[in-house]
């Protein structure tokens, strides 16, 4: 695959270290303790932060991806923590979601889809979820542009409470919740942030 957006991602990931840290996003940590281990899809997974983490609490994961630097730092960290990951590289905006395939996904951070691709990528995540299956999801708000500290720069890519409430119809909405944090998630989400988190469930 060549493309200008996976290139600039690669160059991102072949610095030393891990760029998103290697401790999981707090926000999902938090939230998927609650949870029954099964199935996890983990998307735009990148280096495998959030699906080594989920793996080690017992469940089955899928970590994709489009970088293919990202996915060896993620197999090199999988094999590090003594668990597995099921490594698909892949753009998400294309992907073939299996149908009820996943008692869990996670979306963090995944905010560099324009409108058209993110509710395309959205209805895929929809699709994969088993009924009673939970969605984990965290980004970035408009107010993140006053801070500068991670983040894309195109407002149409940063997440509302609205947007968000009318983005997977028909899912209950467990728990939304916008706040000022400080992130410490490597050098790429380091500082003061606006973020929003969501949890949804398919209903049974
Ligand atoms: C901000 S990083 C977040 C990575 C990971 N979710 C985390 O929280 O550490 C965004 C990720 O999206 C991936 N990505 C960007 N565009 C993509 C696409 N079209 N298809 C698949 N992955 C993509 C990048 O390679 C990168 O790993």
């Amino acid at each position: 695959m060549t493309r200008p957006d996976l290139d600039l991602w690669n160059q991102r990931f072949a610095a030393e270290g891990y760029l998103f840290g290697e401790a999981p996003n707090r926000y999902l940590a938090t939230r998927a303790t609650a949870l029954q281990p099964g199935h996890a899809l983990c998307v735009a997974d990148g280096e495998g932060r959030n699906g080594v983490w989920l793996a080690e609490h017992g469940w089955q994961v899928v970590s994709l991806d489009f970088s293919d630097v990202a996915q060896r730092k993620a197999a090199d960290l999988a094999a590090r923590r003594g668990v597995t990951l099921d490594l698909v590289q892949a753009d998400v905006h294309d992907w073939d979601y299996p149908p009820q395939a996943f008692d869990l996904v996670a979306d963090i951070f995944s905010q560099f889809s324009a409108p058209g691709d993110r509710a395309r990528k959205w209805a895929g995540m929809a699709r994969v979820l088993r009924p009673g299956g939970h969605l984990i999801l965290q980004g970035y708000m408009p107010e993140q542009l006053r801070h500068g500290t991670g983040g894309p720069k195109d407002p149409t890519h940063l997440y509302t409470e609205d947007l968000l409430r009318g983005a997977f119809p028909g899912f209950d909405i467990l728990h939304l919740e916008a706040a000022e944090a400080v992130l410490d998630e490597g050098p790429g989400h380091s500082g003061p942030s606006a973020v929003i988190g969501m949890v949804a469930r398919r209903p049974a």
